[in-house]
This record gives structure tokens, sequence and C-alpha cells, in this order.
């Protein structure tokens, strides 16, 4: 399973690729926004960290404008991938670009018929937004199983990306279902290696330690009980 980072924070991304952990990053306006940088720019930062996908998503709706801004995204980084919406025109887009070998990644997925079309279409990849889904008393972790289900139905090529992940569970549900990958927000992924009973049962090894003699220092007695 590969493990995207859902934000735009360099020091968060840089953190994560240091650990190994970072197949690549997903990008949205809101992420964007949050950074205070001009675009171009931030998305060339990003590239310099990672070597995998990182999604990039513009603001206009048409087929033709869509196709534009994504040559235009390709030329800030040759590992950008375009994210596009799940709209009519959107799906045109999708066709024209992946023809042209630019990568697309159809997000804001609500529904599996959605990902079905995108698939069609010839998306590199979808984005099912399961928090989004939860938030609103919707399944989202089931919308996952069932676009995989169709997916692996007729060996559609096309990868699911688990995105609007609100917690650890969604990773390991995410994993269970066998989804290609998980996006997920830096503050998620620093939960994913926190536990209590960790940090209780290291405190607890190291006062034991302070209990054990210590080995002599080389050429000297040492004080050893
Ligand atoms: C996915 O590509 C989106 O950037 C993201 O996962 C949306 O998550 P949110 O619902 O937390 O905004």
């Amino acid at each position: 399973m590969k493990f995207f980072l859902d934000t735009a924070n360099l020091d968060a991304i840089r953190r994560a690729v240091e650990l190994g952990m970072c197949d690549g990053v997903t990008t949205n306006p809101t992420l964007i926004a949050q950074e205070m940088k001009k675009h171009d720019h931030l998305i060339s930062e990003i590239a310099k960290i990672v070597k995998g996908p990182i999604s990039v998503e513009g603001d206009t709706d048409t087929c033709d404008g869509i196709v534009k801004e994504a040559k235009i995204f390709k030329t800030w980084a040759p590992n950008v991938v375009v994210k596009v919406p799940m709209t009519h025109e959107g799906l045109k887009a999708v066709r024209i670009l992946e023809k042209e070998g630019i990568h697309t990644n159809v997000t804001l997925i609500f529904s599996p018929s959605q990902a079905l079309l995108a698939a069609k279409a010839g998306a590199s990849y979808v984005s099912p937004f399961v928090g989004r889904l939860d938030d609103v008393s919707e399944d989202g972790m089931q919308l996952v199983r069932d676009i995989l289900q169709i997916y692996r139905n007729y060996g559609f090529k096309t990868q699911v990306i688990v995105a609007s992940i609100r917690n650890p569970n969604h990773v390991v549900e995410a994993a269970k279902a066998g989804a290609d990958i998980a996006t997920v927000p830096a503050d998620v992924f620093a939960k994913m290696w926190n536990h209590p009973l960790t940090d209780k049962g290291l405190d607890l090894f190291l006062e034991d330690w302070k209990k054990v003699p210590k080995p002599a220092p080389k050429g000297g007695k040492g004080k050893g009980k």
C-alpha cells in the first residue's frame, strides 16, 4: 500500500520523506491557501522533495480550461498529476489528458457510479472522500470497497486513493479493503505511530534500566552490585 501525504506543508512533507513513508502528495485549493505561497512556487518546492506523484488542482471547470491548465501544471514539475473534478466536462478532459500522457486524479468521488465513469474515461487515479461521507452519516469505507470490487471485476487499472481521511482507523480500513493508496493528513500520520501503552512501556523499561548494574569501565574495576 502506498502512503501519500495530503498536505502542501513543506516541513510535514520533509518529515515523512525522511521516514521513507511518503510515496506521493495530494494538494487541493484549501491546502494550498493554508501555506500562503504562490501555487507554482509551492508545487516546484514539493517536487524537489517528493519523487512520486503530486496531485495538483486548478480553478477551471470547462474541458478546455482544465486541459490548458493541466499543461501549465506539467511545466512546474514532471511528476505532477492533474486533479480533475468529477463532472461531465471533467471526464471529457480526463480522456484528452490521458491520451496525451498526462496522468489524472478524478477528485470529489462520492458514489461507485462516479468511480466507474472515471475509470471508463481512463483516469489514472480516483479519490473517494471517505471522511466527508462519514460526516453526513454515510459509510465512506463502503464506497471504497464497492469501487475496488468494480475495478477488480473488470480489471480497470485506475488506482484508488482513499481521501478525506480523518483518523488512523480510516488508513487501516483502507488497507484492509485493499486500496492502492491512502492520502493521509500530517496530523493523522503522526497519530498512526502514537500509542499510550508504547509510551508507558518505554518509560517503564527506562526506569528498569537504571536498576541494572553498570558494566565495569574498560581497564578499571566496576562498582556493580
Ligand atoms: C484529497 O485529495 C483531498 O485533498 C482531501 O483528502 C480532502 O480532505 P478533507 O475532506 O479533509 O478536506
